[in-house]
């Protein structure tokens, strides 16, 4: 691959092979997702896209989607160029990137080119869709030899603010762009510079997710060095200690694209991410319908018994399995209380969050009919002998974001505003893959808790995961969540129940009473669950303790927001300052 030195590293803590570049000019990586034959329908199409790419880049503003060719012989393609290039750069980077491309992955139906000589531009195709999605994998890492000599400890703090900036100023561009430049001083003489860019068809959080990956990717191998960055299918991240980008380009204001896009860039080749609109419908079940479904509400179907309600398992008579939650009797709401609700819960719609699909008001009863989530909770593989043997660090801290993501979307991202209050290891579901999926959201909406009643008879939660100032005044706020959600991080770190909390041989104690002990005593390691040590990044893990007691502190004022806990998890970030004062 050229003449740069490349050398394979295998990070276990990411289980996956990266190149590393010590310096990068070009990368590509034809993928072994399969071969075409010389003179196929697929050979040609391959040929007409990539060829089209360059001529069509510069009119579309730097970004440019095709697709030729039609069922097993449609080839997707893109071509984007880095957004500080001038037109002509861009053109022929694409036009270089194309020819190269074709000779080094003569046959292969998938493929990617990173060109960072000189000019840059990221040029890909594939037989499957690769539009409007987030694609971390493969990453190219890249960095330079000479190491930094300056204090390690203030030039983290100055180095992870910048990124942390720049990754959510990237993100926040347009449909069109979105690319960032940053500065930051690290003494007066000397400054670090930053460049991010997201393929602009992807949405604001993927780009944040892509970037804040990009940059932990680069912590991982290249801490300490003089400059670097990781380009991935869906995002590229440089930094360096002098200006590597054109500041001329880079500072104008975003230029207004053409209008004159070819049908083929819009129409259905990008698809958008469509959390919240896919569908706003709701549909009315009748009750006979689920009463079948769950074989009269059997206790053999009965998956459990959450907030507000038992959940049966059921399947309806076209096949598909769900989850049906048949709500206590004894709320006072009325009926078409409880229909504008659904609806607007119903509207909820993240990977993050179990999708509601219908509902049923009838008799008396209320049911709710959700999908069904085939791994059960959380609960049953972190506190199961066995089965927590399987939860590698990878795979917690995967569902720790993913609770992340659904937490923020609740607090800020829907426009519902919805505060869980019963965030607990029981309450997150987990798809076939393992995806955390966060369950009884916007019950308490669907039951509003009684005003006149006196607030700490009526406090709904779990005990063990309530902040301090819900539990003493009542008061419940997004911070409120975010406490639940620092209790979350600590259990699944440490394998262990917060409210029933082993130490050693020695008895039960408070599992945040311990983390508290063991952070400020310097002996974080304690408060992992011994089956990951060793077999991960220890320093991964601490720093996602230290997350988890940013969480938990009793002042919910300094508690993060959740937006801050997932740039935090994605990057490198961390405030410093974590204060544990004692309620008297
Ligand atoms: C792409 O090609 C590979 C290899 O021929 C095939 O296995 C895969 O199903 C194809 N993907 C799509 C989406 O057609
Ligand atoms: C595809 O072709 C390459 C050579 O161009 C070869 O190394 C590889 O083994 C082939 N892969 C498959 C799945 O046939
Ligand atoms: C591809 O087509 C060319 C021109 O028609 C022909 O010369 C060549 O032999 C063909 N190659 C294969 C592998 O069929
Ligand atoms: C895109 O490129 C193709 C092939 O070079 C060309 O025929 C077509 O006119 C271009 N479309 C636009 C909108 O420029
Ligand atoms: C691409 O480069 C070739 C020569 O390498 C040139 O003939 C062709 O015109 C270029 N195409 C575009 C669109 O710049
Ligand atoms: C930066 O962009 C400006 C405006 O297009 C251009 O005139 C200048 O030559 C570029 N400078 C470099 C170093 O590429
Ligand atoms: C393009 O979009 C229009 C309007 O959304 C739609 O009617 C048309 O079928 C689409 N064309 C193709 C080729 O998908
Ligand atoms: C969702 O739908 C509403 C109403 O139809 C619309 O105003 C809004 O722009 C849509 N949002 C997205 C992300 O498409
Ligand atoms: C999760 O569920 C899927 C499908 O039911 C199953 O194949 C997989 O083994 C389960 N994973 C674990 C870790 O139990």
């Amino acid at each position: 691959m050229d003449n740069r030195s490349v050398s394979h590293i295998n990070i276990a803590s990411l289980l996956f092979h990266f190149l590393i570049s010590i310096y990068l000019t070009n990368a590509l990586r034809c993928y072994q997702t399969g071969n075409f034959t010389t003179n196929s329908t697929y050979a040609k199409n391959r040929g007409l896209l990539l060829s089209s790419l360059a001529s069509n880049v510069t009119a579309n503003g730097g970004f440019y989607t095709a697709t030729v060719g039609q069922g097993a012989d449609e080839v997707y393609g893109l071509a984007l160029c880095r957004a500080d290039s001038s037109s002509e750069a861009c053109s022929n980077c694409v036009n270089t990137t194309m020819i190269d491309l074709i000779e080094k992955c003569p046959n292969q139906k998938e493929a990617i080119s990173w060109w960072a000589a000189g000019d840059n531009c990221i040029i890909r195709y594939a037989n499957r869709s690769i539009f409007g999605r987030v694609e971390i994998d493969p990453p190219e890492i890249f960095y330079n030899t000479g190491d930094i000599k300056f204090n390690m400890e203030e030039f983290d703090q100055i180095w992870s603010n910048l990124m942390a900036r720049l990754s959510t100023k990237a993100s926040m561009g347009s449909s069109k762009v979105k690319f960032a430049t940053r500065e930051a001083d690290l003494t007066p003489f000397q400054k670090i510079y930053a460049l991010m860019q997201c393929t602009p068809d992807i949405s604001q959080s993927n780009c944040n997710y892509c970037l804040g990956q990009a940059v932990v990717q680069y912590n991982n191998c290249c801490h300490g060095k003089q400059g670097g960055g990781v380009y991935t299918p869906s995002c590229i991240f440089r930094w360096d200690l002098y200006p590597f980008y054109n500041n001329s380009i880079a500072d104008a204001p975003t230029p207004t694209p053409p209008v004159s896009i070819s049908p083929h860039s819009t129409n259905n080749t990008i698809s958008k991410d469509l959390d919240e609109n896919s569908s706003t419908e709701c549909p009315k079940f009748n009750f006979e319908t689920i009463r079948l479904a769950t074989n009269d509400f059997s206790y053999h179907n009965k998956l459990g018994q959450g907030g507000f309600g038992t959940v049966y398992k059921g399947v309806l008579s076209n096949g598909r399995v769900v989850a049906v939650k048949r709500l206590t009797r004894n709320s006072k709401q009325g009926r078409v209380d409880f229909k504008n609700e659904v609806m607007l819960v119903a509207r909820l719609q993240h990977r993050n969050l179990v999708r509601l699909l219908g509902f049923c008001s009838e008799r008396n009863e209320r049911l709710l009919i959700y999908e069904y989530v085939p791994n059960s909770s959380l609960d049953r593989f972190i506190y199961d002998r066995d089965k927590r043997l399987l939860m590698d660090w990878n795979m917690r801290y995967k569902i720790i974001v993913g609770i992340a993501r659904g937490i923020l979307y609740l607090h800020e991202d829907s426009q519902l505003r919805i505060i869980h209050r019963d965030l607990k290891v029981s309450n997150i579901l987990l798809d076939e893959k393992m995806n955390p999926k966060i369950s009884d959201f916007g019950t308490a909406r669907l039951f509003p808790i009684d005003q006149s009643e006196d607030a700490t008879s009526k406090i709904v939660g779990t005990f063990g995961y309530m902040a301090p100032e819900y539990v003493f005044n009542g008061i419940v706020s997004v911070k409120s969540d975010v406490f639940s959600f620092g209790v979350l991080i600590l259990e699944i770190i440490t394998g262990q129940k917060s409210n029933k909390f082993r130490i050693g041989e020695e008895g039960e104690g408070d599992l945040i009473t311990f983390a508290w002990d063991n952070w400020i005593g310097g002996t974080a390691s304690n408060i992992i669950d011994p089956i990951l040590i060793g077999a991960a990044s220890t320093h991964d893990i601490v720093r996602c303790i230290q997350i988890g007691l940013l969480c938990l502190q009793d002042d919910a004022a300094k508690r993060p927001t959740m937006a801050s806990v997932v740039l935090m998890l994605g990057s490198a970030v961390l405030c410093p300052c974590i204060v544990k004062t004692c309620i008297s």
